[in-house]
């Protein structure tokens, strides 16, 4: 099977040597755990180390605002920018509006094409959970009859999500890229993201944990489809650097 080294120092130990090509990756956490330097230090790899073509589709933070936060690693984004190796796209949905028929899962699956990468991120997935889906959506997909149209319950809305969710992993992996797909959880939510469906479509899921003063960051691989993993909770650091994996028994050796 082939490989992608992640370019966060520890982690790859634990993955039996990398993400498997192609695959989907769900990395999930509360605010503040790490998600956005993980996967800006993963596209980082694939532009430096590897001569691949990296898109980051943000919903969260404006290109500005990534490009500053890495440069605080030393990561300078603006280059590998010009060097057209990386793309930042930013979907505002707070000033895009659709047109008729259109959703957000068309528009990411045309910047996906349109870009063609080899790694991808979207940070976050959490918006586009909050989107509705059409009622004529649905009945496309079997999922809802005229008897729901005039339903006084009305069609459930954790199905919208599901569907929405689906068709926007259906559409990543029908890019063949390896990717990275963001979700905001609460601290200690039992469910591994803001959806309740992507963990079990993504291929990979990826938890980071932190619970804050002076008890330590951590990051554990909830799944890896087709590779063996390291079970436990990993150690988690930010450095200056970015981030590093530990795994907790080596500590105290
Ligand atoms: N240069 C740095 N050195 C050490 N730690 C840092 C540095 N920059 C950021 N951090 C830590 O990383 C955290 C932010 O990481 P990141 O932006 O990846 O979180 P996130 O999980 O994406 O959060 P959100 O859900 O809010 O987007 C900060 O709260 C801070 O603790
Ligand atoms: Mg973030």
């Amino acid at each position: 099977m082939e490989r992608e080294k992640t370019g966060i120092p520890g982690l790859d130990e634990l993955i039996q040597g990398g993400i498997p090509k192609g695959s989907i990756s769900l990395v999930s956490g509360s605010p503040g755990t790490g998600k956005s330097i993980l996967s800006q230090q993963f596209l980082r790899e694939g532009v430096k180390n590897q001569d691949q073509r990296c898109l980051y589709i943000s919903f969260e933070e404006e290109p500005n605002s990534i490009i500053k936060q890495a440069k605080g690693f030393g990561w300078d984004f603006k280059e590998l920018q010009a060097s057209q190796k990386l793309k930042i796209i930013y979907n505002d949905i707070t000033k895009r509006t659709l047109d008729e028929n259109e959703t957000y899962i068309d528009i990411i699956k045309g910047q996906i094409e349109r870009y063609d990468p080899d790694r991808l991120v979207i940070d976050s997935l959490t918006p586009l959970s909050n989107f509705p889906v059409s009622f004529e959506e649905l009945s496309q997909y079997g999922l809802a009859t005229d008897f729901d149209r005039f339903s006084p319950i009305g069609i459930q809305q954790d199905l919208l999500i599901r569907l929405q969710m689906h068709k926007l992993i259906n559409a990543v992996r029908s890019e063949e890229c390896t990717s990275i797909l963001i979700s905001e959880i609460k601290k200690n939510s039992k469910w591994m993201s803001a959806d309740h469906v992507t963990e079990f479509l993504s291929d990979n899921v990826l938890l980071l944990k932190y619970p804050g003063g002076n008890i330590k960051r951590t990051l554990k691989v909830e799944k890896m489809r087709s590779t063996d993993h390291y079970e436990d909770e990993a150690a988690m650091d930010i450095t200056e650097d970015g981030i590093q994996v530990e795994k907790i028994e080596e500590q105290f050796k």
